[in-house]
């Protein structure tokens, strides 16, 4: 049976990593990190937001089924504004809840593109004494391989083009779309978004 169409499936003009595509690499990924990380009491998730939820749900359930336990916490630093160009500011809009000392540490990114946020990051995280400090990111553009950057685990390497879905917004729309892909131009062009 067919299934119903969504709002946005006539807004999306190319789907660039499908839905099961996601799922099988998420399946890979976990278990790259729960053999990484055997002999570790527990792996600190901390989860960069909002692009990064999806994937740190489903992430966080594989990784329970091969991998020691696992913590959450969430951070969000705004690198973005309200459209599609770097503004290369990083701010901490939600810091930590608590103290890292000690912990292993794994940032849990949507995509990494400039390296800006992430680089920013990492340098903040080190300076709050973890046992280690690591990146999963599902996307990389191609512009973050310039950026001196130690990121150990990359979901897919994806064109240098803006994408939605699967936690990726634009103008906080279409995070909830199963998929990863392109938005027709006329969208951006819409002046209600
Ligand atoms: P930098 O350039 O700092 O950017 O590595 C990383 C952050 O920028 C956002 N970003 C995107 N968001 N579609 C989005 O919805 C995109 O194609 C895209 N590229 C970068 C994202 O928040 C990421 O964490
Ligand atoms: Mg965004």
């Amino acid at each position: 049976m067919a299934a119903e169409p969504c709002w946005y499936d006539s807004d999306v003009e190319r789907v660039v990593v499908s839905e099961a595509e996601i799922r099988d690499k998420i399946e890979e990924l976990a278990a790259k990190v729960a053999a990484d990380y055997r002999s570790v009491d527990s792996i600190l998730l901390v989860c960069v937001l909002k692009g990064a939820i999806m994937f740190l749900a489903d992430f966080a359930r594989a990784l329970g089924r091969c991998g020691p336990p696992v913590e959450l916490e969430f951070m969000a630093v705004s690198s973005y504004g309200q459209g599609t160009t770097s503004s290369g500011v990083v701010r901490i809009l939600k810091d930590l809840d608590r103290d890292i000392t000690g912990q292993h540490v794994l940032v849990v990114e949507d995509i990494l593109d400039s390296g800006l946020t992430l680089s920013w990051l990492l340098r903040y995280l080190a300076s709050r004494s973890a046992a280690s400090v690591e990146v999963v990111t599902l996307f990389r553009k191609p512009d973050a391989v310039k950026v001196p950057l130690s990121v150990k685990y990359v979901g897919f390497d994806i064109p240098s083009e803006f994408v939605v879905g699967y936690g990726l917004d634009y103008s906080e729309r279409y995070r909830e779309v199963p998929y990863v892909g392109v938005l027709r131009s006329e969208v951006h062009a819409r002046p209600a978004l």
